[in-house]
């Protein structure tokens, strides 16, 4: 990789990180957030540092990370940096027709509660909400969903509740309409989720590594696309903690790339990245 810029040929601050130093960031954001960075990924260390090097005026990784050890903010900083938020409303939408179609249903209008574990920017939970409030076809919703994330960047976000069109393109338009108010916002427009769907979210800050305050029973969790990034005794851990905060009848989402195909757990296979806690 080049340390030099192309247009004047002066090192850029961050451009490279030695391997050393890329072991280091790896470990803390693995022992913290229990992210594996693996070997090949120091492309994204710098993309993702190097900017945030140059706000605090840090010229070297070295001494970027001696600040890290030093200061608890600047840690949290740098895992926040090095999370990966990609999300989308309706996202792997079969889901979401589960929900409404099995799930809810099974429920039969009891009070319920769903975690978003890892919900990013929000979108995974207003998804949620929007479910429930179309299956409960303009009555009141009986349930809250509680959304949590690790990194404070994507929940200031997610609790503005503020989205571009090109952000909710992918809800159906009367279901937006219906669940979001369009406002102008500069040039352009802006969908902000309306009263009704925040108030039955509860955004917080939670690492997924540290002691959960919940106690249950979820009668459902999402957490999808978050244990990617975690090694496989990680996975096994977490979803053995999901499992004992299930209701009987509750159900686990992960992301349709993941699989619990080679972890020690006591769920049933229900449908394609969907896990039932007991036979329903
Ligand atoms: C790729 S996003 C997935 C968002 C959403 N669940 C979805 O599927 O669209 C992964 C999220 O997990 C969060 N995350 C990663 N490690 C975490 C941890 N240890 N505790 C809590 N959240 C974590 C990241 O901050 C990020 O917002």
């Amino acid at each position: 990789m080049s340390a030099l810029s192309p247009a004047s040929d002066v090192p850029m601050v961050g451009a490279t990180v030695s391997h050393a130093d890329f072991v280091k960031i790896s470990a803390i954001l693995y022992d913290i957030a229990g992210i594996k960075l693996n070997d090949g990924k120091e492309g994204l260390v710098v993309s993702r540092l190097g900017k945030r090097m140059r706000e605090v005026g840090e010229l070297t990784f070295k001494a970027y990370i001696k600040r890290v050890q030093e200061d608890p903010a600047e840690m949290r900083e740098m895992i926040d940096r090095l999370t990966t938020n990609k999300t989308s409303f309706f996202r792997e939408s079969a889901h979401f027709d589960f929900l409404a179609r099995t799930a809810l249903p099974a429920w039969g209008g009891r009070d319920i509660t769903i975690w978003s574990a890892g919900c990013s920017s929000g979108e995974e939970p207003y998804t949620i909400a929007t479910v429930m409030y179309d299956f409960a076809q303009g009555g009141d919703v009986n349930g809250r969903i509680l959304a949590t994330d690790l990194s404070h960047r994507v929940l200031a976000k997610a609790k503005e509740g503020a989205y571009t069109a090109e952000n909710v393109r992918d809800i159906p338009p009367q279901t937006l309409n219906r669940h979001f108010e369009r406002q102008r916002d500069g040039a352009h427009d802006r969908w902000v989720a309306k009263p009704h769907l925040r108030s039955i979210i509860r955004f917080g800050k939670l690492n997924l590594m540290g002691d959960w305050p919940m106690k249950g029973a979820f009668d459902a969790i999402f957490c999808r696309n978050v244990m990617i990034y975690f090694d496989r005794e990680t996975q096994e851990r977490l979803v053995q903690r999901f499992s004992k905060l299930l209701a009987p009848d509750g159900y686990l989402f992960i992301g349709h790339s993941e699989t619990l195909h080679s972890l020690k757990h006591d769920l049933r296979y229900v449908a394609p990245a969907a896990y039932a806690k007991a036979a329903s």
